[in-house]
Parts: structure tokens; C-alpha cells; sequence
């Protein structure tokens, strides 16, 4: 049970959790005794992750907002901290990719996948920091990718999650001191709607798609959402408070 110095429970915002990774993380944090932020394009989109959670006994908020937009952040998290409690728990998982190869990306998909990984990073993570500032406790976690290292087809979305490995760097050497710690998780293929809208996108069968990339995957299976909501949960957790400024590689085997 993660509770406040108060008793009340811990609150955590999950971006982009209507689906796949984010709302098994949602809902992992649940478990884990958090009440929950769920927050997605669509407060409709976010219900889903909110039954499961109060299905399952916890406590969540569904929350319509557009992470790249710096008021629609600031007037979400105000309602988070108003109707659930001051946020200390940020996982940025919002994401989106744009795919193409470089001599064919557009302007608008190179700034898209800019303004939803980056900019939404950013303004969450700024609109949250005071009440982890605040409650002298704080926990960052920011989704970055195996693509951080380089993926045909992803230049937009692989420098992005590059980035958001020097932001989570930087998070950490500023709110250390309150504190506050800031790690990123990059997952390697995961199966999700996501990744089989890729599979569905470039003419290939999910299940042929699934285990070409299980084949080159060191532990012989694909990642499911649950593995990076386990990691988030670990980081996430009171425990983890000498844990800061890294990158996990959740992948199945080694990246470097
Ligand atoms: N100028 C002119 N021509 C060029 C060129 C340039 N600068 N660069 C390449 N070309 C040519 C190539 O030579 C090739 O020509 P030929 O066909 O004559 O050989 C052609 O342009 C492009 O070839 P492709 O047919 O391979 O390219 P495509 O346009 O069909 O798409 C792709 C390629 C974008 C990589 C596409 O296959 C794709 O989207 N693949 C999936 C990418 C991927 O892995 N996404 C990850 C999804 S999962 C995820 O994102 C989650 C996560 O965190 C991991």
C-alpha cells in the first residue's frame, strides 16, 4: 500500500493510459495501493482503465487532455490534485509514431511525435513537480524505447525517445535534492495496439510479426504491457528512492 506521511493514498498520473502499456500500468499502480490519474486524449478513452481499476477495488480519475497543450495540462493536473490529491507519481507514457523513412517524413509527422513524447513530457512534468516538491517525495518515470538507440523508419520517434533519456537525466540532477527521483524505462517490442497497428500498416500477419521479433529476442518471447507496469511499479515504489537518472532497458536481453 503506498500511502502519504498522512495515510491517504499516494496519488499517480499515468499519461496515454487508455490502452496498452499505460493502462496496465494504471492499473498496476492501483494494485499497489496508488489512486490513479488515468489520463488520455478523451476522458471517454480513460473510462475503460477507470472501471478496471474500481472493478478490481481501487480508486481512479479519468481526465480528457492533450499533454502537448500547456493549459489543458495545467487545468488537468489542477483537477487531479483538487479531486484526488497532490500528484507525486508521473509516468509520461503518452506516445505516438508517425513512421517513414527520412526522404519521406513530413514536417507535420516529424513534429506530431515531437510535440506529444517531448513537449508533453515536459509540461506534465513541470505541472506536477510542485506537489512533489511540496510533499518532499517524488517519482518520475518517463517512457523512452530500444528505438532511443536507432530504428529504420523511426527518425522522428527515436530521436524523441532519445531525448526523453537526457530530460529523465536532467530530472534527476535537479529534483534530487527534493526528494524527487526520475528514471526512464525503454521497452523493447511490446504487443500492443500500437505495435500491431505497425504490423497491420506494413502487410504483415500479427502472428508472423509477433514471432519474427521473439526469435531475436534474447528470453525467446515478446513483451507483454504488464512488463513495463511491473518496472514502473519497482520504480515507483518507496524503496526505490536511491534509484535516479537511469535507463532500463526492458527488452528481453541486453541493449547498450
Ligand atoms: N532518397 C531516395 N530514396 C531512398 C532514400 C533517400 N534518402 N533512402 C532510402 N531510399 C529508397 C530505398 O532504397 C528503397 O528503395 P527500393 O525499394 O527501390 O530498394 C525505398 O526508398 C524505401 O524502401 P522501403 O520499401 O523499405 O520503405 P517503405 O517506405 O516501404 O517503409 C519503413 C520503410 C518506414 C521502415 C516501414 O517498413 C516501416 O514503417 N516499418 C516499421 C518501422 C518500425 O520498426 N516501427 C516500430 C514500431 S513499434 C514502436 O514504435 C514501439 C517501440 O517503442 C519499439
Amino acid at each position: 500500500m503506498s500511502t502519504s506521511p498522512n495515510g491517504s493514498p499516494r496519488v499517480a498520473i499515468v499519461t496515454g493510459a487508455a490502452r496498452g502499456i499505460g493502462a496496465a500500468t494504471a492499473l498496476r499502480l492501483a494494485q499497489d495501493g496508488f489512486a490513479v490519474a488515468v489520463i488520455d486524449l478523451r476522458e471517454d478513452d480513460a473510462r475503460g482503465t477507470v472501471e478496471a481499476i474500481e472493478a478490481a477495488g481501487g480508486r481512479a480519475l479519468a481526465v480528457g487532455a492533450d499533454v502537448g497543450d500547456a493549459e489543458q495540462v495545467q487545468a488537468a493536473v489542477g483537477r487531479i490534485a483538487d479531486e484526488l490529491g497532490p500528484p507525486v507519481v508521473l509516468v509520461n507514457n503518452a506516445g505516438v509514431t508517425r513512421d517513414n523513412m527520412l526522404f519521406k517524413m513530413s514536417d507535420v509527422d516529424w513534429d506530431v511525435v515531437m510535440r506529444v513524447h517531448l513537449r508533453g513530457s515536459f509540461l506534465m512534468t513541470r505541472a506536477a513537480q510542485e506537489h512533489m516538491i511540496e510533499a518532499k517525495f517524488g517519482r518520475i518515470v518517463n517512457l523512452s524505447s530500444t528505438s532511443a538507440l536507432g530504428n529504420r523508419g523511426q527518425a522522428n520517434y527515436a530521436t524523441a525517445k532519445a531525448g526523453l533519456q537526457g530530460f529523465t537525466k536532467t530530472l534527476a540532477i535537479e529534483l534530487g535534492k527534493f526528494g524527487v527521483t526520475a528514471n526512464s524505462i525503454a521497452p523493447g517490442f511490446i504487443q500492443t495496439e500500437m505495435t500491431r497497428a505497425t504490423a497491420e500498416r506494413i502487410g504483415e500477419e500479427w502472428e508472423s510479426y509477433v514471432a519474427k521479433r521473439a526469435a531475436a529476442i534474447p528470453v525467446a518471447r515478446a513483451g507483454v504491457p504488464e512488463d513495463i507496469a511491473h518496472t514502473v511499479s519497482f520504480l515507483v515504489s518507496e524503496g526505490a528512492g536511491f534509484v535516479s537518472g537511469q535507463v532500463i532497458y526492458v527488452a528481453g536481453g541486453p541493449r547498450t
